[in-house]
C-alpha cells in the first residue's frame, strides 16, 4: 500500500529572474496561476488519501496566502527566503515523523500526479527524487552519479564545474521522504558559498554519505519544466496550449487551425464540432456536439448545447445557449444571457440578463437587457429595451408570438402581450394588451410643393 503523503509546496521565493512586481507563482499560465496548477496536482494526490497540503509562502505573502487559504490548505511562513532547504524545514515540525512528505516546487506547473504518486511509492525509509534528461540543462541542478550509477549528489548550476555543466540529467525539484528522514538530513545542510542559501538539494549528498537509500525515478521532460524567466513562461504556455488542443482533437473535435486556438481555462467540446481559426476560450466553457464556432469568437464561462452555430466575431460571457440556436456574426452576449432552443441572435445584437424563448429571432442591431422574451417572438432591426432610467434597471417582458417593429424603443418596466404587434418606429411607454397593435409615433403628414414655397 502507498504510504499516505502530506505535501509541502515551496512557494516563498520572489522569482527575481522573472523580473516582475508580481511574485512568480502568481504569474498566469493557461488562464490560471502557476501556484493553482501545482495545487490542482497536489489536491489530486491527497484527495483519495486525506493527506494535508502545506504551502510555504514568504515573498508577497499578502498576495499568495489568499490563494492558498481559499482552497483550505495550510500556510507555512518563511519570512526570510534563505533557500529551498530552509523553506522545507519550516514546515516539518507540523507533520508527524512517520508521515511521508512529498516536496513540490511551486514553480513547476505542468507536473502530473501519476509520476509523483510513483515517487511516494518508492521512497520507503530513504529518499526518492524525480529526475529527467533534457537537451538544455541550463539553470537546473545536475544529477551526479557514482561509478556504480547511484546518485551521489545534486550540483546547482552556479556551483557546477565545466564537466558538471555538460551533464544532461537534471533535478526536477520533486522529492519524497519521511519526516524523520528529512529530519536526519536538513539540519546538517550548510549555506552555499556562492549564494548563502540553504539548498534542499544538499540532502542528496548527505543521504549518500549516511547510506540512506536514494531512489531516482525518471520523469517526462515535458512535465517537469520550471518557470524562472518570462521566456520559460511563454514556452510553457505554448506547451500547455498544444496539450489542450490535442485533448480536443482526441475528443473528436475538428480544429481548422489548431495553432490559433487559445484555451485559458477548463473546456469540453462534443464530438463533430468544428472550431474555425482564431478562437479563444476562457474560464469554464462547455460546448455540445456538432456545433460550429466560426472565426474570431471569444467565449468565456458559457454553456452551449448541441448543433449550435456561433457565427464569426461573436463575444459570449456567462451565457447559456440551448441546442440549435444561432448566434452572430458580431453578437455580444453579456452575463445572464439565456438563449433557448432554435432562437436566433443576429449581427450587432447585444443581450444582457435576458432569456430569449424558443425559435425567437432578434436578427439585427438591437439591445435587449433585463428582459424575458417568449417563444416565436420577432424583434425587428434596431429595437432597444430602455432598461435604465438613470438610477435603476427595469424589466421588459415580451410574450409569445409578439412582433416588435423595427426601430422601436420599449421603455421599461413594460409588458408586450401575446400575439401583439408594435408598429415600426414606436416609443412604447405603456403595456401592450394581448393581440393589440400598438403604434406610438407621429402620423406622416403630406405637405406639397414644400421647396417652391421659398
Ligand atoms: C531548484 C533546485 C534545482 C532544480 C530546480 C527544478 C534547489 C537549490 N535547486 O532550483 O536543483 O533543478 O529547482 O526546477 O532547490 N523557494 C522557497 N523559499 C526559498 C527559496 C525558494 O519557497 O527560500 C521556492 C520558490 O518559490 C520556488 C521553489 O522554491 O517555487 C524553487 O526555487 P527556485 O529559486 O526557483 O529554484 P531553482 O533555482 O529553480
Ligand atoms: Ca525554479
Amino acid at each position: 500500500m502507498i504510504a499516505v503523503p502530506d505535501i509541502v509546496i515551496l512557494a516563498a521565493g520572489k522569482g527575481s529572474r522573472i523580473r516582475s512586481k508580481t511574485p512568480k507563482v502568481l504569474h498566469v499560465l493557461g488562464g490560471k496561476t502557476i501556484l493553482e496548477h501545482v495545487l490542482d496536482v497536489a489536491e489530486n494526490i491527497v484527495s483519495c488519501d486525506r493527506g494535508k497540503i502545506f504551502v510555504v509562502t514568504g515573498y508577497c505573502s499578502q498576495l499568495v496566502d489568499p490563494v492558498v487559504r481559499k482552497r483550505g490548505h495550510q500556510i507555512v511562513n518563511q519570512p526570510e527566503q534563505l533557500g529551498t532547504g530552509h523553506a522545507l524545514f519550516q514546515a516539518l515540525n507540523q507533520i508527524h515523523e512517520n508521515t511521508n512528505v512529498l516536496v513540490m516546487c511551486g514553480d513547476v506547473p505542468l507536473i502530473k500526479s501519476k509520476s509523483l504518486l510513483n515517487l511516494c511509492e518508492v521512497s520507503g525509509d530513504g529518499i526518492s527524487i524525480l529526475t529527467t534528461q533534457v537537451d538544455d540543462p541550463l539553470g537546473y541542478g545536475r544529477v551526479i552519479r557514482d561509478s556504480r550509477g547511484s546518485i551521489s549528489e545534486i550540483v546547482e548550476e552556479i556551483d557546477a564545474s565545466c564537466e558538471h555543466r555538460k551533464i544532461k540529467e537534471i533535478n526536477t525539484g520533486f522529492y519524497c521522504a519521511k519526516v524523520k528522514t528529512w529530519g536526519k538530513l536538513l539540519p546538517n545542510i550548510v549555506r552555499s558559498k556562492q549564494t548563502g542559501e540553504l539548498y534542499l538539494t544538499d540532502c542528496i549528498k548527505l543521504a549518500y554519505m549516511k547510506t540512506i537509500p536514494i531512489v531516482a525515478l525518471n520523469g517526462s521532460k515535458n512535465h517537469i519544466l520550471g518557470v524562472n524567466t518570462r521566456q520559460q513562461l511563454s514556452m510553457l504556455e505554448n506547451l500547455y496550449q498544444i496539450n489542450k488542443r490535442k485533448e480536443l482533437l482526441d475528443a473528436g473535435v475538428t480544429l481548422l487551425a489548431p495553432e490559433t486556438l487559445y484555451i485559458f481555462g477548463e473546456i469540453s467540446v462534443g464530438m463533430d464540432s468544428i472550431i474555425e481559426p482564431n478562437v479563444m476560450f476562457l474560464g469554464k466553457v462547455s460546448i455540445g456536439e456538432s456545433c460550429i464556432i466560426e472565426t474570431g469568437c471569444r467565449i468565456e464561462d458559457s454553456v452551449i448545447g448541441d448543433e449550435v452555430t456561433i457565427l464569426s466575431h461573436s463575444r459570449l460571457e456567462s451565457a447559456k445557449i440551448s441546442s440549435q440556436a444561432c448566434i452572430g456574426p458580431y453578437a455580444r452576449l453579456r452575463p445572464g444571457s439565456k438563449i433557448l432552443e432554435g432562437a436566433k441572435i443576429g449581427n450587432f445584437v447585444e443581450i444582457k440578463s435576458t432569456e430569449i424563448g424558443e425559435k425567437s429571432k432578434i436578427n439585427h442591431l438591437s439591445y435587449i437587457g433585463d428582459s424575458v422574451v417568449g417563444k416565436r417572438v420577432n424583434v425587428g432591426a434596431g429595437v432597444i429595451t430602455c432598461n435604465y432610467d438613470g438610477s435603476s434597471k427595469h424589466a421588459t417582458k415580451i410574450k409569445d408570438d409578439a412582433f416588435v417593429g423595427s426601430n422601436s424603443s420599449l421603455v421599461a418596466p413594460i409588458t408586450v402581450g401575446e400575439k401583439s404587434t408594435i408598429g415600426a418606429g414606436s416609443t412604447i411607454t405603456k403595456d401592450v394588451e394581448n393581440g393589440y397593435l400598438s403604434v406610438a409615433r407621429c402620423r406622416q403628414r403630406e405637405i406639397p410643393k414644400f421647396r417652391n414655397k421659398k
